[in-house]
Order: structure tokens, then sequence, then C-alpha cells
């Protein structure tokens, strides 16, 4: 702590949710409020880093000193993640991103019509924009770290998804209605795909956001 041990190097965060449109009116989302992202951007301010914030919905002011990009889609957070890492030392996704989206979008209000079943709602996979960065790193040794959002069997599920990814540092936190999401703690376990396993208690998300960094500069 208190070194500016991530300065002259260049990192990139995505936070936040992203939303993908029904129609004008409508969207399916998640809960992320971009906190725990948006720490991430500030300690890495703090530590001498160039920072871009690639912000998915989040209601939060930009923080000071950050190229901030703001993006709606799973889509749009993927154009601009492939942007800003071309010459990135760092890519952390904290952002939730869609899996699926809906394979239309009406252009005007979907509307109900008196006795008519609802239609379903019919869905595409979004692109996977971690296992994408991290199989073809846009800049030789750049350290790709990614989030697991997990209801249960956290690490196990954890483990599984840090091979499927191929990022090198995977960071499991549990989520649920009223955890982790939009609160201003966390508690996570830093997986890294050399074995190591590093728990973080509970406590601030910036001493979180601390915490990862620490590992990313063990490894850039
Ligand atoms: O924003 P807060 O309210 O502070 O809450 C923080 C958080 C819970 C959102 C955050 O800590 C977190 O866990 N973020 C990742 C949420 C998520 O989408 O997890 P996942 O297990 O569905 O995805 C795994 C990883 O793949 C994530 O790094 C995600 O960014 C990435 N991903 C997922 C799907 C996709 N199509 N492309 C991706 O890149």
């Amino acid at each position: 702590g208190g070194e500016r041990d991530l300065a002259g190097k260049h990192v990139v965060v995505s936070a936040g949710g992203t939303r993908e449109p029904l129609d004008p009116v409508r969207f399916l989302g998640n809960r992320s409020s971009g906190k725990q992202g948006y720490a991430l951007a500030r300690s890495a301010v703090a530590r001498g880093a160039r920072v871009t914030l690639l912000s998915a919905n989040a209601a939060l002011p930009d923080p000071a000193g950050v190229d901030v990009v703001h993006v709606g889609t799973a889509v749009q957070l993927r154009e601009a993640v492939l942007k800003a890492a071309a010459d990135a030392d760092a890519v952390v996704m904290a952002a939730a991103v869609a899996d699926f989206r809906p394979e239309t979008y009406a252009t005007g209000k979907i509307k109900k019509k008196d006795g008519q079943e609802p239609a379903p709602i019919a869905l595409v996979r979004n692109p996977d924009i971690l296992a994408e960065i991290s199989a073809d790193r846009p800049r030789p040794g750049q350290v790709v770290v990614g989030f697991a959002a997990e209801t249960d069997d956290v690490l196990a599920n954890g483990r599984a998804k840090l091979a499927r990814k191929g990022c090198d540092l995977l960071v499991v936190n549990e989520v649920g209605e009223r955890k982790t999401f939009g609160s201003e703690e966390n508690e996570a376990v830093i997986l890294g795909a050399d074995g190591s396993e590093i728990p973080v208690p509970y406590g601030p998300k910036d001493a979180l956001a601390d915490r990862i960094w620490d590992e990313v500069v063990r490894r850039g």
C-alpha cells in the first residue's frame, strides 16, 4: 500500500452491468451497481496507473483522473474492451455481462394484446469478452483478470470458470439479492491459474481492489 507500483502502466477496468434492450423502454439487466469496478479504477489511479474505465450503466460519478467510456450492451462493451486493451498492461473484467440478449429489438414499444398469451422472449448468445481477450492477448505479457459471481458451490464453480475462460486471475465472489451487488463491502477468493488461492475477508470494496492490484503487479 501507498506505493506507486502501477506507474507507467495502462490498465483497463470494466464496471457495472450490461443492459440488453427489448424495445425503446425495456431491457434485460442485472443488479450490478458498478461499485466494485469503480473501486478498482480509483485504487489503480492512486497507485499511479493510467486507467480506462468502461462503465456499463453505473449510476456513479466519473472518478477523478480516469478516462471513462460509457457503454450500454455487451456488444458495445466488447468493442470498447478490444479498443482499450490494445496497449493495456492489465485488463480487469468486473462488469456483470449478460450471457444472452433478445434476438430481436422492437423499434416501437411492445404492446400487450387483450386475451393473448404473453410472447416468449427469444435469446441469442452474447460474445464472451473475457474468454476472447484471454485467448488472444492484444499485448504480450498482459495480465487478464476476471470475476465470477456465484450463488452456490462458489469455489468449485470458480475453479471451473477460471479454466474455461483462460484468464490469469479470477476473483470469485458470492452474490445474492442483498449480497455484494450494490453494497459497499465484498468478500472474495482470488484464484490464480498457477493454482494460488487467496481469501480476502469481508471488508470495503476498495480493500479487495487493492488486493487484486497486488496480485496483478506480482504477475506483471
Ligand atoms: O457492481 P457491484 O454492485 O459492486 O457488484 C460487483 C459484482 C458482483 C458485479 C462484481 O464483483 C462481479 O462479480 N462481476 C462479474 C459478474 C459476472 O458477470 O460474473 P459471471 O460469472 O457471469 O462472468 C464471469 C466473468 O466473465 C466476468 O469477469 C465477466 O465480466 C465476464 N463475462 C461474462 C459474460 C460475457 N458474455 N462476457 C464476459 O466477459
